[in-house]
């Protein structure tokens, strides 16, 4: 009997016969329910587009696509019988994926089909994907790429890493000079031409309606209050020693950050945040709070003061604090808030915010800890899920292995875990060629 795979193992796929009993013509009942509309139109440019068969007429051969409104979400089941092929999404994002296993095993089978049942449904909720547009800009077009095989995988949230200290991609109205300025620098580390880009408006509404169309969220980061030197080479203001700041040539963790200490950066950012929150509707914003070293805090006076008002202890209270002002900030309009986790430490920010595991060197323990007290985490443990790290470090077998039972993280906080996501850091990835060999396999084996 030939062998499928479907990525990911489906809950439970059963073959029933040796031969086919459904092969693709140009003669196909496609029926269902009027939902379906867009999987059908999505199944028909597949098989225009692989197997160069273009659904003319209505014939023998049937697929049926249902939603029966039950189970759970994004489950589906997929039935191969004699000449027809049935489809039934628990919801709408469940036929998608019925879909997607669809077409991944018409592409194995050269379009015939032996008789088969497949039932499907998520581990996770979240199932992501990370592409860092901040390093090095890729086009609308590029990232409409990425967001078309993780449709294919199943993965539903797309996080677009806007800001570094390389670059800020994201034009906002009401801070022009970010982009302006801040999209562009003089060289980078594989050379000396410059590299600039960012997304306007328009185009990030592109990207988002695409993302949508495939049942993906795009959740936006703008990382603060480290890795900002292209903000700081607009808005020198932000730091806590303004002088003459130029975005970053090549890549490593900065000492110059945002300036806690003052209330107009505070404001300036809340401005910022509150312009992303309005472009991205899917009521998650990534704060980014990444490797955030404290020695400028340590001698600005502004930062002293708060931390002597605030009755604050070392510095990396002030870190807790600002992610502990802006979170709530964007909370109060709904949305959920996400943040890198570099480290722990007893009572570091609220437990409402939920952190994105990526740093081995945060105890197994102190997770669990976390979990337990009602912390939500997205889990990128680096040596699993970072993409950018070379093939010899994390093998193909390694990120699929992963399993956070093995990581020991299981606990009765365990359904605080949302999900995963694989990262696509791209301080060496300056092109669609080195991004795709970086990705692929790896992602779709997370
Ligand atoms: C990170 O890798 N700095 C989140
Ligand atoms: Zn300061």
């Amino acid at each position: 009997m030939k062998a499928y795979s479907v990525i990911p193992e489906p809950v439970s796929f059963r073959i029933f016969s040796d031969s086919p009993v459904f092969t693709l013509t140009d003669a196909l009942t496609l029926e269902g329910t009027d939902r379906a509309e867009g999987c059908f139109q999505e199944l028909l440019s597949f098989i225009k587009d692989v197997f160069c068969v273009e659904v003319l007429s209505c014939g023998k051969e049937k697929i049926r696509m249902e939603i029966s409104g039950e189970g759970a979400s994004e489950g589906y089941s997929l039935k191969v019988e004699r000449d027809r092929i049935i489809l039934t999404g628990n919801d709408e994002k469940g036929l998608f994926y019925a879909v997607q296993t669809l077409k991944q095993l018409l592409f194995q089978s050269e379009g015939s089909l032996p008789a088969m049942e497949i039932t499907d449904y998520p581990r996770f909720s979240v199932r992501g994907f990370m592409l860092d547009c901040g390093r090095y800009f890729f086009t609308v077009d590029a990232v409409k790429q990425f967001i078309d095989m993780m449709a294919l995988h199943k993965l539903n949230e797309f996080h677009w890493h806007l800001s570094e200290d390389q670059g800020f991609r994201c034009q906002l109205e009401d801070k022009l000079l970010l982009t302006e300025i801040g999209s562009y620098r003089s060289h980078t580390n594989f050379n000396s031409i410059p590299h600039e880009g960012y997304y306007t408006k328009a185009d990030m509404l592109d990207v988002i309606n695409y993302a949508h169309s495939k049942y993906i969220k795009v959740i936006p980061e703008i990382d603060s209050p480290g890795h900002v030197m292209a903000m700081l080479a607009a808005y020198p203001e932000l730091a806590c020693f303004p002088r003459d700041f130029s975005v970053s040539t090549f890549w490593g963790v900065k000492h110059d950050v945002l300036c806690i200490g003052k209330e107009s950066t505070i404001d300036f950012m809340k401005e910022v945040y509150g312009e992303l929150a309005e472009i991205f509707t899917d009521g998650v914003i990534h704060l980014g709070g990444d490797e955030v070293p404290t020695v400028r805090w340590k001698s600005c006076p502004d930062c002293q003061r708060l931390m002597k008002e605030k009755g604050m202890k070392d510095e990396s209270d002030l870190h807790t604090d600002y992610l502990d002002t802006i979170g709530p900030f964007l909370q109060e309009k709904g949305i959920e808030v996400r943040m890198w986790n570099d480290r722990v430490k007893e009572n570091m920010t609220d437990k409402s915010l939920t952190w994105q595991l990526w740093n081995g060197e945060m105890k197994k323990e102190e997770v669990v800890k976390e979990l337990n007290s009602g912390r939500k985490f997205v889990l990128s443990c680096s040596d699993y899920f970072y993409l950018d790290l070379p093939y010899a470090r994390t093998s193909l077998e390694k990120a699929y292995d992963f399993d956070y039972e093995a990581e020991g993280l299981t606990a009765k906080g365990e359904k605080n875990i949302l999900g995963i996501e694989a990262c696509l850091w791209t301080e060496f990835v300056p092109d669609m060629l080195t991004a795709d060999k970086m990705t692929y396999p790896r992602l779709a084996a997370m």
